[in-house]
């Protein structure tokens, strides 16, 4: 054995080719598993994909990088479980292309701020932060609620997604601009065919406060108001793997 490992010692192709091999049997260790593993993801009761209006507001959470300061990931450790809830499970960013889980925390974790506070808090905070936490460090997002929403393209928004994996029906991207139009409007009677879509936990209201157009907040608030809300933990129960029962 030693007298092959003084080969590889002396010749540095050899020795290149040695460790080609040796990576590539790590490599192969770890990635071939995923081929024929049918999903990574444990299925979880409640995950849907994003309504519309949701999709449009996560894109203006994008846009405005609120991501530099906030995680969208509550890891399973106790003090993050006891302020934020339970910790985040892999199916709940199953359809977020590209994940939300952020790298840094000045603010918040926003996993399960969905239905904490109210559309009215979440107007006043994002138009002006320190009027509700006067010792906060956010910056003002006021020009949101005056900023109509542009939604011509959310149809393509959608498709996009589903070339990507996110389960959108034809029948959700033919509708995708009425479904968001009607979302802002609890008195729109496109909702039942929103909520048939998308289930009938969808909150159809007024997220901005302004009936008379669909604004930025109002894409942003209802987005904000679902994330963490889909599985319902009163019974989900964390199934232990077979061989540790
Ligand atoms: C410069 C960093 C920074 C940016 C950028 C930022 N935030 Fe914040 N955010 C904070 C801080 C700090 C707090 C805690 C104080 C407070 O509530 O204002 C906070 C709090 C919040 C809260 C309340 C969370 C809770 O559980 O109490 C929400 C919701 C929120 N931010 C949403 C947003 C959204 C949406 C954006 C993008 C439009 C954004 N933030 C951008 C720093 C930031």
């Amino acid at each position: 054995m030693w007298k092959h490992h003084a080969k590889f010692e002396r010749h540095s192709l050899v020795l290149l080719i040695g460790i080609l091999v040796a990576v590539a049997i790590g490599g192969l260790v770890e990635i071939s598993p995923l081929f024929y593993l049918e999903s990574t993801i444990e299925k979880v009761q409640g995950m849907r994909p994003y309504t519309p209006l949701e999709l449009a507001g996560r894109d203006v959470y994008i846009r405005e990088g609120c991501y530099l300061c906030h995680s969208q990931m509550i890891r399973p450790l106790r003090d993050e479980v006891e302020r934020y809830g339970h910790y985040s499970l892999a199916a709940e960013s199953m359809y977020d292309h590209p994940f939300q889980w952020g790298s840094k925390r000045t603010g918040p974790d926003l996993a399960r701020v969905g239905g904490k506070y109210s559309d009215d808090w979440h107007r006043q905070h994002l138009a002006d932060p320190r009027a509700v936490v006067p010792e906060s460090v956010m910056p003002p997002y006021a020009f949101l609620a005056k900023k109509d929403l542009d939604y011509r393209d959310i149809a393509q928004r959608l498709e996009t997604q589903r070339k990507v994996g996110v389960p959108y029906t034809k029948d959700e991207v033919a509708h995708a601009v009425d479904d968001l139009e009607a979302q802002a409007d609890p008195f729109d009677s496109r909702g039942t065919a929103l909520k048939k879509r998308y289930g009938g936990k969808v909150a159809q209201r007024d997220f901005d406060g302004n009936p008379e157009r669909v604004t930025d907040m109002d894409a942003l608030v209802a987005y904000l108001q679902m994330l963490g809300t889909l599985v319902d933990f009163k019974t989900y129960h964390a199934e232990a793997p077979e061989n540790q029962r």
